[in-house]
């Protein structure tokens, strides 16, 4: 097939970690013989250093034309004390808007030789495989009215959720549990807030039109205490927008490394593909990224923008032998090898 891939590889790590993507997808297009487009632009930090605004003009309307988008990561400590508008994290608010991406799907499942990489003991992450349906649009990110007063002294942010939101990334949890194990943990925080009651509402009269789909309802601080106590109990969880960013984290943290986790924005435009860490100032530039979330997000991309599955699987089980071997950067192996030395095993394995 014919496709054209949008590489943004932003800042940080990013450059690093969407090199070691572009390599994977460049081979998947020879071994399988599609022709794939692959070209990049800047986002984040990347464009501010050269005087652009985070989410250039050209930048958006590349992304619009490709059929997927493949993002490293943005921020940038250089602009940390901009206001909102100028730092590199409003491209990606900006950009998920832009191109009505709010269903954010983040998976988490602990890989074969990696029992022991995160902090859990083996037996409590044995069987952990969930998948995080973040709402991405929505939410305390771009409710109405923000703002810090002119004086300084408050500053307001305003979580918002219309049931037309709700419903339609809980129809898109439901659809995602039906191809896994058939359950929905919603996660809010009905005790106290309003908007939580609503979502709870709303998911739960989705639920009707998915018999064959359980569901439960959590409240958001023991779902971080039973991610943490017994992870392999979760299917799909459907959060809104910042407590899915919180528990992201936490799912990439137990089962080894942030670095492990990919993730898929999908929703009205093409697809935003992304590894689930940022930027890691500390460690750019130095070829010790985990090269994995990138090259999963890849993977992802495969399969949800390009309807490619024996591509994707493909891509899935070459980094699931590169890392049953014991490969793999410092985040997670003793072995502490190289990005660049852990793509290239990973293209290694790949087979047609
Ligand atoms: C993520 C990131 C972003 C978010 C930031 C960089 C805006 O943490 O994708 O999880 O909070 O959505
Ligand atoms: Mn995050």
């Amino acid at each position: 097939m014919k496709a054209s891939i949008l590489l943004l590889p932003g800042d940080g790590i990013g450059p690093e970690v969407v090199a070691a993507a572009e390599q994977i997808l460049r081979a998947v297009g020879a071994r399988f013989a599609h022709d794939f487009t692959l070209q990049s632009a800047h986002i984040g930090g990347a464009a501010l250093r050269r005087g652009l605004p985070p989410l250039p003009d050209e930048t958006l309307k590349a992304a619009r034309a490709a059929d997927a988008v493949l993002l490293g990561a943005v921020g940038d400590p250089e602009f940390d004390k901009g206001d909102s508008s100028r730092r590199p994290e409003a491209a990606l608010l900006a950009i998920r808007k832009a191109l009505g991406l709010y269903a954010n799907l983040r998976p988490a499942r602990v890989w074969t030789g990696l029992e022991a990489a995160g902090p859990l003991k083996p037996d409590v992450l044995a069987g952990t495989d969930m998948l995080v349906v973040r709402e991405l649009t929505g939410g305390l990110y771009y409710g109405e009215p923000r703002g810090i007063d002119a004086d300084g002294g408050s500053a307001v942010n305003t979580m918002r959720y219309s049931r037309g939101e709700v419903e339609r990334i809980a129809r898109h949890a439901f659809e995602a549990a039906r191809a896994r194990r058939n359950r929905v943990t919603s996660v809010d925080k009905a005790n106290v807030l309003e908007v939580s009651r609503l979502w709870r509402a709303v998911v739960t009269e989705v639920a009707h039109g998915y018999p064959d789909v359980e569901l439960t309802h959590m409240l958001v601080d023991a779902c971080a205490m039973k991610i943490a106590l017994a992870p392999s109990s979760f299917d799909v969880i459907l959060t809104e927008n910042l407590f899915g960013d919180i528990l992201s984290d936490e799912a990439g943290a137990i089962v080894g490394s942030l670095g492990l986790l990919p993730s898929a924005s999908l929703g009205e435009g093409p697809g935003l593909f992304e590894p689930v860490h940022g930027s890691a100032p500390d460690i750019a530039g130095k070829n010790i990224a985990n090269p994995v979330g990138a090259i999963a997000s890849a993977a992802m991309l495969l399969r949800h923008a390009l309807t490619l599955e024996t591509e994707a699987s493909a891509v899935e089980q070459a980094i699931a032998w590169t890392l049953s071997t014991g490969m793999g950067t410092r985040d997670i192996s003793q072995r502490a090898a190289h990005t660049t030395e852990v793509t290239a095993m990973i293209e290694s394995a790949l087979q047609p």
